[in-house]
């Protein structure tokens, strides 16, 4: 049975056993992982950008209904800067909403215009910003709910890399619709801090990179269960597009050029950080090139083990942290005094 503490805004709103989303991943939350992670009884959402192809998009929905025996999971769909050459989000939106998606996550840009489209389909969104303040504005905009991912995070952690600590304070503070807390989450414990300081949920991607379910080549996870929390670098902030992603060569190159001319500008890094390069990293098993995306948590990725025992174990190390806390109640107790 699951415990009462995980019972939140999160599980309710998505119907999942535990309040943990898997982040949409460029190219690899496709249905193999995202339906692994609905029958963990997390939520997933299969990244929109990596099938650009609308018939691609139509299959992969529908092999992921097959895999996780209809079990609920969502599409992400990331607006930063923009999927790819002459794309049209709204219509990617009103595709899902064809497809009977309840559930998207969005992010990279204010949702605003796409929120009639998504609201009159009936669509639960959840919009993923890098700090409180854009939060803010999501909420202005009517999004049913937040993830607030900070500065340790894989990917995009924004431009003022506000830490996680800060980010599920003030969310606590300042926000009115239910939040989640992202970057850097990677074990249980950091599930319960977060629930503890009022969120309805975590956010996790760079942890998940060593599922089993990944479609990635077996040298990119060994390389990533090898790696610490310090093989992580910022890079791109010269072009206003900070990204946070594996060290190795490519990141050194993009360093020395961003160091050498702060007004480069994209067109001159882009053979070097185009996502293609960083695809093939994903087929190849060599990591040495291609912007990786990777959080600080990769000190937490132990081992290559199937996603339902990476989440068997987050929940396993929750229930240590809620007896830690109250050593001589059971967690169920605990639960039961916190929430009366
Ligand atoms: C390899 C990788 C690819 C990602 N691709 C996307 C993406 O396409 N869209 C998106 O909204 N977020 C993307 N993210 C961010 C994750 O969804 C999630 O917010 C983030 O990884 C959480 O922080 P963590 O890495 O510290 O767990 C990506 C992250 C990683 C590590």
């Amino acid at each position: 049975m699951t415990d009462p503490v995980f019972d939140t805004a999160v599980t309710r709103a998505f119907g999942c056993r535990l309040p943990i989303v898997a982040g949409g991943l460029m190219w690899l939350s496709d249905a193999s992982y995202v339906a692994a992670g609905a029958r963990a009884g997390i939520m997933s959402f299969i990244t929109a950008a990596s099938f650009p192809d609308p018939a691609v998009l139509r299959a992969e929905i529908a092999k992921c209904r097959a895999l996780s025996g209809d079990r609920p999971f969502g599409v992400n769909i990331s607006m930063l800067p923009k999927l790819v050459e002459g794309e049209n989000i709204a219509d990617i939106f009103r595709l899902i909403a064809d497809e009977g998606i309840r559930f998207v996550e969005t992010s990279g840009r204010n949702p605003e215009a796409f929120m009639p489209i998504l609201k009159q389909a009936g669509i639960t969104v959840l919009h993923k910003v890098p700090s409180v303040r854009y939060a803010l504005k999501a909420q202005a905009v009517g999004v049913d709910m937040v993830s607030i991912v900070g500065a340790e995070c894989g990917g995009h952690p924004g431009l003022d890399l506000i830490g996680s600590m800060v980010n599920q304070a003030l969310a606590e503070r300042d926000l009115d619709i239910p939040f989640l807390i992202g970057g850097g989450i990677g074990t249980g414990s950091q599930i319960i801090a977060a629930l503890a300081c009022g969120a309805s949920g975590v956010v996790v991607g760079t942890r998940f990179l060593v599922a089993e379910e990944v479609t990635a080549h077996d040298g990119y996870k060994q390389a990533l269960v090898a790696a610490s929390e310090r093989d992580t670098t910022l890079t791109m902030s010269s072009v206003r597009n900070t990204v946070r992603t594996l060290c190795n060569e490519t990141t050194e190159m993009v360093k020395q050029l961003e160091a050498d001319d702060p007004n480069i500008g994209i067109a001159a890094l882009m053979p070097h950080v185009s996502g293609a390069i960083g695809r093939k990293a994903y087929e190849t098993g060599d990591v040495s090139r291609g912007m990786l995306s990777a959080g600080q948590s990769l000190g937490l990725t132990d081992r290559i083990a199937p996603l339902a025992d990476i989440v068997a174990q987050l929940e396993q190390e929750a229930q240590t942290a809620l007896s830690r806390l109250r050593p001589h109640q059971t967690a169920t107790q605990h639960a039961e005094a916190i929430t009366s």
